[in-house]
């Protein structure tokens, strides 16, 4: 693709030749198709547009120094969709037919794969929607799933540099026991109020607290969050945010580096004593938090000093993307090459 300008794509939508579909019918799922239409027939009693019957993903592939094409833990997402299957009642795909579906759509769209050290990579998102018409509120017996890719820039502003993010306390993304651990659009329509709010004032993102007591740090709209200290990596247990897979594997990277890894309730006072934090995902990547203000209860959380990210931050940021480039050895078996 000679004329995309990889260095600077944003986090979007950029057209690319084909996407895979797999229908659910009968109780089973059909062959997978590729396809070159954007978009899809859908009947307007589809359980998806009014129950909102629809579970997403993330992932990335990106394109080695050796022109290997690397797929970033696609196994986690399968699980984490059948996750959300469950938590949303709907057909589960088999971990083997998504990553077949994710290869599939990342082969047929290689020349939008960005260069090595473009710093852009090929988003992967797999969508499942019900697809049944129905009125009553029931779960769907026919679903569509989808991948579609797209090469994307860095979600956060500069990538890898530190930004202030804001603790809105005024809304809640999801309930304690609600829906907050799955990847459902319906917690992110919910963030949507409190993600305007951060951005008008500045911030790189809206943080939650957990909603029931309003004490501790749940996660921030499109990324977990952790913070480091006396060597320890900490990062918040809670039965309201997503398990982000991006920070399961900074929890083993920050084991591999000889650190201490702790998961557990962050209360937000706590945040004054973090030497580093960041927002952590597979969009995100990294990005290192400046501070936290929580304007409510003037409140200012500054955790980069100087502004900038600090060593382990770096050094964890480094080491995920030396693995998902290939330029470090996948010693935790991580990545799938396209072959
Ligand atoms: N939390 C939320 C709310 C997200 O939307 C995401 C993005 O996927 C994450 C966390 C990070 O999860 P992962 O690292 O699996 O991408
Ligand atoms: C991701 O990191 O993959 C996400 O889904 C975050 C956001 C784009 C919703």
């Amino acid at each position: 693709m000679e004329n995309l300008d990889w260095a600077n794509l944003p986090f979007g939508y950029i057209h690319t030749d084909y996407n895979v579909r797999c229908y659910y019918r009968n109780g089973k799922w059909g062959a997978l198709e590729l396809c070159s239409e954007e978009t899809i027939n859908l009947h307007m009693a589809a359980t998806c547009l009014h129950y909102g019957q629809e579970a997403f993903e993330g992932l990335k592939a990106c394109r080695g120094k050796d022109g290997k094409i690397r797929i970033f833990r696609p196994e986690a997402n399968a699980e984490r969709l059948q996750s959300t299957c469950q938590g949303i009642v709907m057909a589960e795909l088999p971990t083997e037919l998504f990553i077949e579906a994710v290869k599939k759509a990342v082969k047929a769209n290689e020349r939008f794969i960005p260069p090595y050290e473009s710093g852009a990579t090929l988003y992967i998102r797999p969508l499942l929607i019900g697809t049944s018409a129905q009125v009553g509120v029931h779960p769907s017996s026919e679903y569509l799933f989808l991948i579609f890719v797209t090469p994307v820039g860095p979600y956060f502003k500069g990538g890898f540099a530190a930004n202030p993010y804001v603790i809105i306390r005024k809304y809640d993304r999801s309930a304690p026991l609600g829906t907050g651990i799955y990847k459902t659009g319906g917690n992110y329509a919910a963030s949507l109020r409190a993600n305007k709010i951060a951005h008008e004032l500045g911030y790189a993102c809206e943080f939650y607290l957990d909603a029931k007591e309003k004490k501790y740090i749940d996660e921030c709209g499109a990324a977990n969050f952790f913070g480091i200290k006396d060597n320890t990596y900490i990062t918040p247990l809670s039965t309201s945010i997503l398990p982000s897979i991006t920070n399961m594997s900074l929890m083993q990277l920050a084991k591999d580096l000889g650190m201490k890894v702790e998961r557990r309730p962050v209360p937000e006072e706590e945040l004054s004593s973090f030497e580093e934090a960041g927002a952590c995902g597979t969009a995100a990547v990294i990005s290192p938090i400046e501070r936290i203000d929580d304007l409510e209860n003037k409140k200012s959380y500054v955790i980069a000093k100087e502004g900038k990210p600090g060593p382990i931050c770096t050094k964890l940021y480094n080491k995920l993307r030396a693995i998902q480039y290939g330029d470090e050895q996948d010693v935790h078996g991580w990545v799938t090459i396209l072959d």
